[in-house]
């Protein structure tokens, strides 16, 4: 059966950096994050046939080979041991974000992939199960499975079958509260999370330090999300971000993802809260800046924002519900025989068109 589904990235206040095992992709610590809205998505579209001799995972029009595919695969293959199938698949995906986005994101790209996945197979699968599967392609796609405000089990079994997300919150626990995305800079990104993530753990002694300090930063921030608490959330989740970037730059050789545009806006940030925080920001690892506040400060926010020359664009983005999958054939990425259609997404219209 050819199923299609749509997922949206997420942006951790508790960051994910570091691996306990590389293969089952399992976390040294909890995480905590929130799921952005359809304003950025992926669409993906799934097909398992018997006609296929081997898995053909298609992205943005590109053959995915090698390690990429290999990651793709153990998703698949999860899926494909739930289902108590030999199929192989055929997927084609398709990131809807705005040009010069930089956004580009593994998470939705995996979320999508799990739910249309399933739903080829015929599976009903649970969210946990949904989040692993996620899991196996990127660790950070086992947030964007259960969207609203999701936290990450690190789990402690060998077998991951601990390891996945679980809701905190549904996007209506928080209306107002919103991401300020501040595009600094379009490109690929110099060094891979993946290869990063095991250079930090390989070599950084702030690293071992982090870990020790995470328990109390996760408490205060699953609390903070709780109760919708910006006075405590903001700091919090900025210290994160810096915490998490100071351990990077420990990191031999050192890796560095923030550039001067990032720092003024850190400083800017700062300089606007004064004593009363309105805004948090947070990085992931690339220049561009997500910077949440809520829907009476977006306006001070973006007008800080404007005044830094080397910010290219902005959007602002409240928290999504997760994956939908979309049950028109003609949404499809692919007809029912596999073939593959030609698609693009049109920023002025915000939809895909798709010759059939
Ligand atoms: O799942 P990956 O390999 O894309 O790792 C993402 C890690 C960070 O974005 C830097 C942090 C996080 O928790 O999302």
């Amino acid at each position: 059966m050819l199923a299609t589904a749509e997922a949206t990235p997420n942006i951790a206040f508790v960051k994910y950096w570091g691996k306990r095992d590389e293969k089952l992709i399992l976390p040294t610590n909890p995480s905590i994050s929130a799921t952005m809205d359809f304003q950025l998505r992926t669409r993906t579209s799934v097909l398992f046939s018997k006609t296929f001799s081997k898995d053909e995972i298609i992205v943005h029009n590109k053959r995915l080979a090698g390690a990429e595919l290999l990651q793709a695969t153990k998703a698949l293959d999860h899926l494909r041991s739930l289902g108590k199938t030999r199929l192989k698949a055929r997927v084609v995906s398709l990131n809807c974000f705005p040009t010069a986005a930089g956004l580009a994101s593994s998470a939705a790209g995996f979320a999508a992939l799990a739910v249309a996945g399933a739903a080829a197979l015929g599976l009903k699968l649970s969210q946990k199960e949904l989040s692993i599967t996620a899991r196996l392609g990127s660790g950070s796609a086992s947030r964007s499975v259960v969207g609203g405000f999701a936290e990450w089990k690190a789990g402690a079994k060998k077998d991951g079958s601990d390891s996945y997300a679980v809701q905190l919150a549904p996007p209506t626990h928080w209306p107002e509260f919103r991401n300020v995305i501040a595009i600094v800079e379009a490109g690929e990104k110099k060094v891979k999370s993946r290869a990063g993530m095991a250079e930090t753990v390989a070599t950084s002694s702030l690293f071992t330090q982090r870990l020790r300090d995470l328990p109390k930063t996760l408490e205060t921030i699953r609390k903070a999300v709780l109760r919708r608490d910006t006075s405590s959330l903001f700091p919090a989740m900025m210290r994160e971000s810096d915490n998490m970037h100071a351990v990077m730059l420990d990191t031999w050789p050192p890796i560095t993802y923030l550039d001067d545009v990032s720092k003024q806006i850190i400083s800017a940030v700062l300089e606007l809260n004064g004593s009363e925080p309105v805004a948090g920001y947070t990085f992931d690892a690339g220049p561009n800046a997500h910077i949440f506040t809520t829907e009476r400060n977006v306006l001070a926010v973006k007008r800080v924002l404007l005044e830094i020359p080397g910010v290219k664009r902005m959007i602002v983005a409240g928290v999504g519900d997760g994956p939908r999958l979309l049950s028109r054939p003609a949404d499809a990425l692919m007809g029912e025989d596999g073939g593959v259609r030609l698609a693009r997404y049109d920023q002025e219209t915000d939809q895909i068109q798709i010759s059939h």
